[in-house]
């Protein structure tokens, strides 16, 4: 809960004698925010903020990111500092309990998540109803939707071991789901999960690895993949995370409030981008092209835009993009790919773009997904599995703060209002006298 208020707003109602005092609440960091709950109450009158670009929806202790210094926290814990020295499973289990773990916590979490990696067998005749071309984030929806299907067991959202269990099935299962939607996509048998390995180990092991041959997962890869995944983990309230908070607040079960986080992800505003950028790359094909190409981002009437760039919150480089860029280089090297064309051309569009006023003036900046595709498809990912490895990563966040909204005693339903600027009232007309 934020700190009690110690200073206040007072709001008058310009005509009229009635006016309110607002309380200011205060986080541990970032800006003060109002606390509207009893306007309409003393004024009769609502907020108006389409996109909630400035209304916060709820108190959190999760993840910080301060936009203008591109600063990006899980649970305080600089994103920097985690992506150099933490795992994705430490990770995992910093945000959904908020401390790092000690090695014995460490160890039993570890086992935990991995007891649960695979998947109930008859969700693997579910795969079966899909069309083999199905776009995998439409197969995530559905298997995602499908596990309340499967798991009664734990769907009491009021019962603190639920949801521990769902917890754990969920951030267990999300990989085996996603490499089964690959490898049903190409015709492959469904790879069983391997528990003696790493969380990003066994996922590049279901993903890649076929019966007929011995595989062995790639280190540079899995760390790779690993770091991807600490990348993904949170990222406060954006969209597909307040679709989960709005789908659990009316009492729905976990699996399906993450299928909602997944369908709002896919979107190319959000999770979809990553895939979204390596389309725009290909089509923009060459260095040359680059200045045709902003032209039409800039010119208003053509509805492009440079996928990988902007941010509702960063009006400064996005943290996460800053690690990946690296990255990037790095796998690329390791792996003696020398002067990738789609890498060469990224980083010529993005210097061009950032030296233009267009971007300048709206503090457009790279975000985590203009170099997440560049590094996904040289780790041997088809670029149609770029959002679903998103949503893999980004499951934990979505049940933090799911698990994080059951626990608060605040917690009501979600339910915005609206400006209605339809028609009045009016009387039905028989269809004989309508015009
Ligand atoms: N290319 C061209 N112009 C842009 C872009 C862009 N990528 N992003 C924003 N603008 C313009 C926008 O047209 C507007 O211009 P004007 O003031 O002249 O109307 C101005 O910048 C402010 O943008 P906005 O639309 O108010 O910004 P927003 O906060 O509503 O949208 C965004 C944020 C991420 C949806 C948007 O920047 C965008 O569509 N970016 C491309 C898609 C993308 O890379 N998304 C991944 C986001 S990070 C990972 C994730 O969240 O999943």
């Amino acid at each position: 809960m934020s700190a009690p208020a110690k200073r206040s707003v007072t709001i008058t109602l310009d005509g009229s004698n009635r006016s309110t005092s607002l309380p200011l609440l205060s986080g541990s960091v970032g800006p003060d925010v109002f606390d509207i709950r009893k306007l309409y109450g003393d004024l009769g009158v609502f907020t108006y903020d389409p996109g909630y670009g400035a209304t916060a929806s709820c108190d959190s202790k999760i993840t910080y990111i301060d936009g203008d210094e591109g600063i990006l926290l899980y649970r305080g814990y600089p994103i920097e500092q985690l992506a150099e020295k933490s795992n994705f499973l430490e990770v995992c289990y910093l945000l959904l309990n908020g401390e790092l773990p000690n090695a014995a916590e460490a160890a039993e979490f570890h086992d935990g998540v991995m007891r649960h990696t695979m998947l109930h067998e008859q969700l693997r005749t579910f795969y079966n109803g899909f069309r083999r071309d199905a776009h995998p984030m439409a197969v995530m929806c559905g298997v995602v939707g499908a596990l309340s299907a499967f798991y009664h067991d734990s769907l009491d959202i009021h019962d603190v071991e639920s949801r521990r269990i769902s917890a754990f099935r969920l951030v267990a299962k999300l990989p085996t789901i996603a490499a089964w939607a690959h490898k049903y996509a190409v015709g492959q048998p469904f790879v069983y999960p391997r528990n003696d390995l790493t969380y990003a180990e066994n996922f590049l092991y279901m993903f890649h690895a076929v019966p007929a041959e011995e595989y062995k997962v790639n280190p540079i890869l899995s760390k790779a993949m690993d770091l991807i995944m600490i990348l993904h983990a949170d990222h406060e309230q954006n969209a597909s995370t307040s679709t989960v908070r709005l789908a659990g607040s009316t009492g729905a079960n976990p699996f399906a409030c993450i299928a909602a986080g997944i369908a709002s992800l896919w979107g190319p505003a959000h999770g979809g981008a990553n895939e979204a950028v390596l389309k725009m790359l290909a089509e923009i094909g060459s260095v040359d092209n680059i200045k045709e190409f902003l032209a039409d981002v800039k010119d208003k009437d053509n509805h492009t835009k440079l996928m990988g760039f902007g941010h509702r919150v960063y009006k400064n480089y996005d943290p996460r993009a800053k690690i990946i860029q690296k990255a990037c280089h790095d796998v690329l090297e390791e792996l003696g790919i020398k002067g990738d064309p789609l890498l060469d051309l990224a980083m010529e569009l993005e210097k061009i773009a950032l030296s233009d006023p267009y971007f300048i003036e709206r503090k457009l900046y790279p975000n985590v997904d203009f170099y997440s595709g560049i590094i996904l498809k040289a780790m041997g990912f088809p670029t149609s599995m770029f959002t679903a490895l998103f949503a893999v990563s980004r499951t934990v966040g979505w049940v933090s703060q799911w698990k994080e909204m059951m626990e608060d005693p605040q917690q009501r339903i979600g339910r915005p209002r609206q400006i209605y600027t339809g028609a009045p009232q009016r009387d039905y007309v028989p269809p004989a006298r309508r015009g």
